[in-house]
């Protein structure tokens, strides 16, 4: 018998209504649509406006549409679900509790995962071990974010680049030989110094200073991390490759976290893949942090066809970073609402 690997057998997604432009940036800070466009590739990003709407209301619009697309599965069928997430709606409950209520997800059980941009891999490969142990049948994660909440739009340097979105993937046995082949994981706690939020969390509760000083917001320095995302994320990529003898000529796609167009290249170098096998989308959306990855699904869903070896990498704060080695279980084409 066929060993049963988890494969994602569903996509859904979703994008708030509102758009920030670059031309709408430059009269927010000092920018132009010039500097962002060649520095980072993005020219807009989604951002949820409403009083009380969080990180679940993205993602429960990602999870309904998933389940719009496989009507032989009930809500009730489903029995966990992760969210990754930088931005939960409260620092508790977890997020996934929320969703999963607002969902109607009445039977499953739900919890957080926090591995900033690279949450969403590591989201899925956790996800993943309840399948193949045999535990479970029918996982969703998510990956969500509502960037905009904690952003300085008064900080140049991180407000152009994030935005909020989100996405969620069924997780179902597969034992055809696809689905999850394999994942490399990696962190690096070291450098949380580079990229972090300074406040809010137990070792600097909020107060009136913090937020005076203006410390809920992402911290970032951009120069060092752009460098070590351009060597980690590359290098996993690449080791991946290796040890699954995957070469660009049998890898149909590279699924790269949207951090920067100029990352995402360095990425797609090293693999050797031509621009036509990268799935690319910052420029519509920005960086969506646990979004990028989902979204990237499903926005090529439509284009993936069952077989095809797709490979996932992403790095982020913590530092955090992976690759996961894809066997794509099903025509995308028969799925895809777009
Ligand atoms: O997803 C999680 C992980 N995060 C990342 O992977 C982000 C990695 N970092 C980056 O993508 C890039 O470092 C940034 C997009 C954040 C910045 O691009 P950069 O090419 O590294 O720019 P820089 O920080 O070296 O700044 C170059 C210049 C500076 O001016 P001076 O000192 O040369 O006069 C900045 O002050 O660009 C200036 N600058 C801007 N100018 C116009 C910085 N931000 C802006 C801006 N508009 N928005």
């Amino acid at each position: 018998m066929q060993k049963i690997h988890a494969a994602i057998t569903a996509v859904g997604g979703y994008v708030p209504d509102y758009i920030l432009t670059n031309q709408e940036l430059e009269t927010i800070v000092d920018t132009t649509d010039e500097w962002i466009t060649t520095r980072t590739g993005i020219k807009e990003r989604h951002i949820l406006k409403g009083e009380g709407k969080g990180s679940s209301d993205i993602a429960v619009e990602a999870v309904k549409e998933l389940l719009k697309k496989r009507p032989d599965v009930k809500p009730e069928d489903i029995e966990l679900l992760i969210c990754a997430t930088t931005t939960p709606d409260m620092q508790f409950p977890a997020t996934a509790n929320i969703i999963t209520d607002k969902a109607g997800l009445v039977n499953a059980f739900g919890y957080d995962v926090n591995a900033a941009c690279s949450g969403f891999l590591f989201a899925l490969n956790t996800g993943a071990q309840f399948i193949t142990n045999g535990t479970y049948k029918k996982v969703i994660v998510v990956g969500v974010d509502k960037m905009s909440s904690i952003l300085n739009y008064e900080d140049r340097t991180t407000c152009i680049i994030f935005g909020d979105g989100g996405g969620a993937v069924l997780l179902e046995p597969n034992d055809e030989g696809n689905g999850i082949i394999d994942a490399i994981l990696k962190s690096d706690g070291a450098g949380r110094a580079h990229l972090h939020q300074k406040a809010g969390g137990s070792a600097k509760p909020a107060s009136l200073e913090t937020v005076m000083n203006k410390e809920h917001y992402v911290y970032q320095e951009g120069q060092t991390v752009f460098k070590f995302a351009v060597k980690n994320m590359a290098d996993v990529a690449h080791q991946i490759m290796e040890r699954n003898a995957l070469t660009a000529e049998n890898v149909a796609w590279l699924v790269p976290h949207q951090a920067n167009k100029r990352i995402i290249a360095a990425t797609s170098e090293r693999m050797g893949l031509p621009d036509e096998k990268v799935m690319l989308n910052i420029e519509r959306y920005g960086n969506t942090t646990n979004g990028t990855l989902p979204l990237c699904l499903w926005d090529y869903e439509k284009q993936l066809k069952k077989g095809d070896n797709i490979v996932l990498a992403a790095f982020g704060g913590g530092f955090t970073w992976g690759a996961t080695y894809i066997k794509w279980a099903y025509d995308g084409a028969k799925y895809s609402l777009k």
